[in-house]
């Protein structure tokens, strides 16, 4: 969200933290009040309910008016909408706290009001408020304004933007000097600029949570989790993916010692610049040269899509068929009419897919530059889930109107993506009659979701695990704790010497940004338990990455059963529903039967080699540690030499 300079008008809340300071607190932790009546409770939220509905459709509009004709007036409009929302939301979180929710005996309001009152930052000043927010807003601008010069010396023309120009370089190039050229200069040009502004930020964001009856802003961003053992319920998860981790690291780490020789250590950790993703995220970027098979068929169905003339909007069709053969809603007349389906020749527009829900109950759309290939196949799938999704929540309030936790709206696309990138499901559907089922078209297939998944793991966990370090323990140190976490976890090093003043966190944009990043880790773990469970009520034997559960109304009943709720109750008794009483936590266990026949052939491959994973030498650590240099020396060579004996153990066990 940005706001604009209108919020700095705000005078309402002038001393309304004094009096806050003076209410009872019947649970030590929550902020509330001292109303205790239940019928001006549900005034309220009723109230809330309508009001908020009407400012969620204006917001909604003028962002849509905005993306889909981007001009100055429909910039300014959208601004104005979100500061009049921003405003409603402060007003509405000071009603929330004045009464004691805590102890409102309907359960359905308790759980309203308590999501009104322990989010946002509404607790703190007018001044601190407008400051925070505006830094936020700063610290984007300066995050996508950034632009790099060309590795080519002879061109001048210094406009080279992240997405897509950095992006696809990182992704396609096979050039060591040139990747460290363009993983430097992005690292050096967005991290410097952030440090202060983000110190700062880390302050007031820690004062609101505080005032909120928080121990820490992290603390906060985990309060949407409910769950106390989330934590650890992470940590399981991660060290339960490790060991495949660390086996498509190390056939990986072979891969590119083939291809660049040795400057790759044999047992060592990876450099973060070579592996097909600026942040080492997702490594389909290099599926070119660590493919097992590159004889066998290549799943693509682009070309049949051609021969058979389907049209962008024959491809909505597809996907709305998906739904309708498993009993779940059609997509409504407005959608039909309202979207955009294709890119417009006559203005521009913002092109990234997205799936828009207007909170009336009738208006629902898909934003998408539609080519006709098998990505945006698969990317029209994708986003007509998310529609799904709201369709099935839409008779909640509105506060229910919304993910069963964080994490969930991408788990519930991704588990349907799962299902129809299936060589079996493009056969059902007319356009892959020439699918082969042999064993090395199926490693290949398997290799290249665990190149966007299970190299994407270590790194979704990490990013928060910093972020809530940094809110907890404060702001010294910040670039080596991240490398630390990077080398600990991802097994990866940095091409170059770092120091304190890089500030590499900010290199990720959901870092200055303050957009919580776990949700991404527990989106993939929970599309696999999603997945897997679809797959057991459509009764699919045989391999879980082969299931398709098209045309199963078991699936779709589940399914169903599972989104309609939407953020209506804890999130554990979802997934209770949702794996028919197997578990209510996150779970890899799913993920790891699905890449089971990979993780064998990996077994196989990695015979020879001398180290599953990497140890860390000296070398490797004294690009970002410099403790025998800083002020704060104690710490520093102790946890290094823990990291070092962890993975040394690791590799021994
Ligand atoms: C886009 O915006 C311009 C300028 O405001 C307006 O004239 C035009 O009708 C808009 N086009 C669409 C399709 O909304
Ligand atoms: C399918 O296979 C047939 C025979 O091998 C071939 O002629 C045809 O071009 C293939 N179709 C596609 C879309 O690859
Ligand atoms: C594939 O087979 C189906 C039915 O068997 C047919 O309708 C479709 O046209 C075929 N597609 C291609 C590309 O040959
Ligand atoms: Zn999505």
């Amino acid at each position: 969200m940005i706001l604009l300079n209108k919020l700095k008008n705000f005078q309402i809340f002038g001393t309304f933290l004094i009096f806050l300071f003076a209410l009872e607190e019947s649970d030590e932790r929550y902020i509330e009040g001292l109303n205790v009546n239940l019928g001006e409770a549900l005034q309220f939220l009723r109230e809330y309910d309508r009001e908020a509905t009407a400012m969620c459709n204006r917001v909604t509009m003028a962002q849509w008016q905005f993306v889909t004709n981007i001009t100055d007036n429909y910039r300014r409009k959208m601004l104005d909408e979100q500061t009049l929302k921003a405003k409603f939301d402060r007003a509405s979180w000071r009603k929330a706290v004045s009464f004691a929710w805590s102890r409102i005996p309907d359960p359905l309001a308790r759980r309203q009001l308590k999501m009104l009152a322990t989010r946002g930052r509404n607790s703190l000043t007018d001044d601190k408020f407008n400051e925070i927010y505006h830094l936020i807003a700063e610290m984007k601008e300066l995050y996508t304004r950034t632009r790099l010069c060309p590795y080519k010396e002879n061109d001048h023309q210094c406009n080279l933007v992240l997405d897509p120009d950095i992006n696809k370089i990182m992704a396609q190039s096979k050039d060591y000097k040139e990747l460290s050229y363009y993983w430097r200069a992005w690292h050096e040009a967005v991290g410097p600029p952030l440090k202060n502004k983000y110190m700062r930020y880390v302050r007031l964001a820690n004062q609101a949570a505080r005032l909120n009856g928080f121990a820490d802003a992290g603390d906060q961003m985990r309060e949407d989790y409910e769950d106390d053992s989330f934590q650890q319920n992470i940590a399981e998860v991660i060290s339960a993916v490790t060991p495949l981790y660390k086996h498509l690291f190390t056939y990986t780490r072979h891969k590119l010692i083939d291809r660049y020789g040795d400057v790759i250590r044999k047992d060592g950790p990876l450099p973060a610049h070579i592996l097909g993703n600026m942040w080492a995220q997702n490594w389909q970027g290099i599926y070119d040269i660590v493919q097992p098979f590159p004889a066998a068929k290549k799943l693509d169905v682009t070309l049949d899509m051609m021969l058979q003339g389907i049209s962008p909007l024959r491809m909505f069709q597809i996907a709305e068929e998906f739904f309708t053969s498993m009993g779940m809603i059609p997509m409504p007349p407005e959608f039909w009419r309202m979207s955009m389906f294709e890119k417009p020749t006559n203005r521009e527009v913002k092109c990234t897919a997205s799936a828009w829900d207007f909170c009336n109950r009738i208006d629902f759309r898909i934003k998408q530059c539609t080519r006709v290939n098998m990505e945006d196949l698969f990317s029209t799938h994708h986003e007509m889930a998310h529609l799904q999704y709201y369709l099935q929540y839409r008779d909640q309030p509105l506060l229910f109107r919304n993910e069963a936790l964080p994490g969930f709206h991408e788990a519930v696309s991704d588990a349907i993506g799962l299902s129809i990138m299936t060589p079996q499901h493009l056969h059902r559907i007319g356009l892959y009659n020439n699918s082969t089922d042999d064993y090395e078209s199926n490693i290949n297939f398997l290799i290249m979701i665990a190149l966007e998944k299970i190299t994407y793991m270590p790194f979704a966990y990490i990013v928060d695990q910093w972020r809530w370090r940094v809110f907890s323990d404060g702001d010294a140190d910040m670039t080596t704790r991240w490398w630390e976490l990077r080398l600990q976890y991802q097994g990866i090093v940095p091409p170059v010497t770092r120091s304190e003043s890089h500030f590499d966190p900010a290199s990720k944009y959901h870092v200055p940004a303050d957009i919580p990043y776990v949700k991404y880790f527990v989106g993939i773990v929970l599309q696999f338990q999603l997945f897997e469970s679809l797959c057991d009520v459509a009764g699919h034997v045989g391999a879980l990455h082969t299931c398709d559960f098209y045309r199963s109304r078991e699936a779709g009943r589940l399914l169903s059963d599972v989104l309609s709720v939407g953020s209506s109750r804890n999130w554990k008794d979802t997934i209770r529903e949702m794996t028919r009483g197997r578990t209510d936590r996150l779970d890899a266990g799913a993920m790891l039967r699905y890449f089971e026949p990979l993780a064998q052939w990996l077994r196989r491959q990695n015979q020879m080699e001398p180290v599953i994973g990497w140890i860390t030498s000296q070398e490797d650590t004294a690009l970002f540690a410099h403790w025998y240099k800083s002020k704060s020396t104690c710490l520093k060579p102790t946890s290094i030499a823990l990291l070092l004996i962890l993975n040394a153990l690791y590799w021994i066990t």
